[in-house]
Order: structure tokens, then C-alpha cells, then sequence
């Protein structure tokens, strides 16, 4: 399984990589409208901190404008995958983009019809938002299921990015199924690490070897 890290923000990219936990990064345009700088001095420095996939966001609604950016994205930096959104217009800007050999996640994927329809277009992820769905009482997680058994089903070859995640939990889950990527906020990578009982045998053994002599 893959952790991407789901921010704009350098310095947490940063953090995280040098835990090896970063194997690729998602941005969404409000998570560049937070760093207050430019989208693609954001993106260019994310690229050449991080050697694994970056996703950058397309802001058009048209076929043909979404390939004016996607192209104009992909010539930036080797590893700059286009985020599209989970429109009609975005699966024929998706179809496009694997024909001319760029890569792609869709995104705002909140139904199993919806992935179906990305891996037809040829997406390389496609990204369930489970935290969303759980936001409107629906069960992101079951989304996730729903994907990967119809992926299997037919041998889809894009990857299930599960996206929008709020909590640990989410994680786990998204592991069992055999989900290919989470994609985390940098708060939730910390929480991964954490266990009160890790705590409190560390507290205990430092304790303990300030009693050993020499
Ligand atoms: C990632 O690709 C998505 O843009 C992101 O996970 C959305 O998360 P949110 O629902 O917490 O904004």
C-alpha cells in the first residue's frame, strides 16, 4: 500500500519524507490557496522534493480547457499527475490525457458508477473522498469496497486513491480492502505513529535506565 500526503505545504512534505512515509503527493486548489503562493512555484518545488507522484489540479470545466492545462501541468515536471474532476467533461479530458500518455486522477469520486466510468476513460487513480461521504451519513468506506470488487471484477488497471481522510481508522480499512493508495493529511500520518502504550513503555524504560549504574 502507498501513503501519498494530502497537502500543499512544504515543510510538511518535508517532515514526512523523512520519515519515508511519502511515496507521492495529492494538492487540491484549496490546499494551494493555504500556502498564499503561487500554484506552480508550489508545485515545481513539491516535484523536485518528492520523486513519486504529484497531483495538480485542473480548474477548468471544458474538455479543451482542461487539456490546456493538463498539458501545460505535465510539462512542468516528470512525476505531475492532472487531477480531473469526475465530470463528463473531465472522463473525455481523462480519455484524452491516456491517449497522449499523461497521467491522471480523477477526483470527486463519490459513487461506484462514477469509478467504474474513470477506469473506462483510462484513469491512472481514480479518488474516492470517504471522509465526505461519512460527513453526509453515507459510509465512504463501503465506497471503497464496492471499487476494489468491481476493479478486481475486471482487471482494471487504475488505482484506487482513497482520499478525504479524516482519521486512522480510515486507513486500516482502506489496507483490509487492499486499497492501493491513502492519501493522508500530515496530522493523520503523525496520528498512525501513535499508541499510549508506545508512550508509556518509552517513559518507562527511560525511567528505569536512569537507575542503571555507570
Ligand atoms: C485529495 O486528493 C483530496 O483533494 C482531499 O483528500 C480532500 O480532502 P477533504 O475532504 O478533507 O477536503
Amino acid at each position: 500500500m502507498k501513503f501519498f500526503i494530502d497537502t500543499a505545504d512544504i515543510k510538511e512534505i518535508r517532515e514526512a519524507a523523512a520519515m519515508g512515509l511519502v511515496d507521492g503527493v495529492t494538492t487540491n486548489p484549496s490546499l494551494v490557496a493555504r500556502t498564499g503562493r503561487k500554484f506552480r512555484d508550489v508545485l515545481v518545488e513539491i516535484c523536485d522534493v518528492v520523486k513519486g507522484p504529484v497531483s495538480a489540479e485542473v480548474v477548468s470545466t471544458t474538455c479543451d480547457a482542461m487539456m490546456k492545462e493538463a498539458r501545460e501541468l505535465a510539462s512542468l515536471r516528470g512525476n505531475v499527475v492532472v487531477k480531473l474532476p469526475l465530470i463528463a467533461e473531465g472522463l473525455k479530458a481523462t480519455r484524452t490525457c491516456a491517449d497522449e500518455g499523461i497521467k491522471t486522477n480523477v477526483t470527486l469520486c463519490f459513487s461506484p458508477n462514477q469509478a467504474l466510468l474513470a477506469a473506462k476513460a483510462g484513469a491512472t487513480y481514480v479518488s474516492p473522498f470517504v471522509g465526505r461521504l461519512d460527513d453526509i451519513s453515507s459510509d465512504g468506506m463501503a465506497l471503497i469496497g464496492d471499487i476494489m470488487t468491481i476493479y478486481r471484477n475486471y482487471s482494471f488497471a487504475t488505482q484506487v486513491l482513497v482520499a478525504s481522510v479524516r482519521h486512522p481508522e480510515h486507513v486500516v480499512v482502506a489496507a483490509k480492502l487492499g486499497a492501493h493508495v491513502a492519501t493522508c493529511p500530515f496530522s493523520v500520518l503523525l496520528q498512525l505513529a501513535r499508541h499510549p502504550l508506545t508512550d508509556i513503555g518509552l517513559e518507562k524504560f527511560l525511567s528505569d535506565w536512569k537507575k542503571v549504574p555507570g
